[in-house]
């Protein structure tokens, strides 16, 4: 069985909770690249790709700005559609109903890491 590995994205105290997100880039098994973010809420970090359900482009404005002015949803900039941030799911918008592709992490020791078996 392969040894689960792991890659640093970001010490935990640069994701503030309903903060900017840190942005990062997967590379795939298949030589692509894919963008993706990780952010905190209620205390929790998550990630998913950074590519909205409803057409496929980055969410922010590469400024890591997700969260909308209430902090309890991450917004897609192009048309608005918002994502509950612990789950991926897109409650309102063109895409409502649909989910954001999620990424495993582990925080620990001050650190979030993304398990690479997801990428
Ligand atoms: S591209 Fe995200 S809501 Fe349209």
């Amino acid at each position: 069985m392969a040894e689960p590995k792991t890659r640093l994205i970001c010490a935990s105290e640069a994701l503030r909770n309903s903060g900017d997100a840190q942005r990062f880039t997967l590379e795939l098994a298949d030589g692509s690249r894919q963008a993706a973010f990780a952010v905190r809420y209620n205390g929790k970090v998550y990630a998913y790709l950074n590519r909205c359900c409803h057409i496929p482009v980055e969410m922010d404005l590469q400024d890591g700005r997700l969260f909308d002015l209430t902090g309890h949803y991450l917004i897609c900039s192009m048309h608005g559609a918002r994502y509950v941030p612990d789950s991926g799911y897109c409650s309102w918008g063109p895409c409502r109903g649909q989910s954001l592709t999620p990424l495993e992490i582990i925080e620990e020791n001050g650190q979030v890491w993304l398990n690479v078996m997801s990428e």
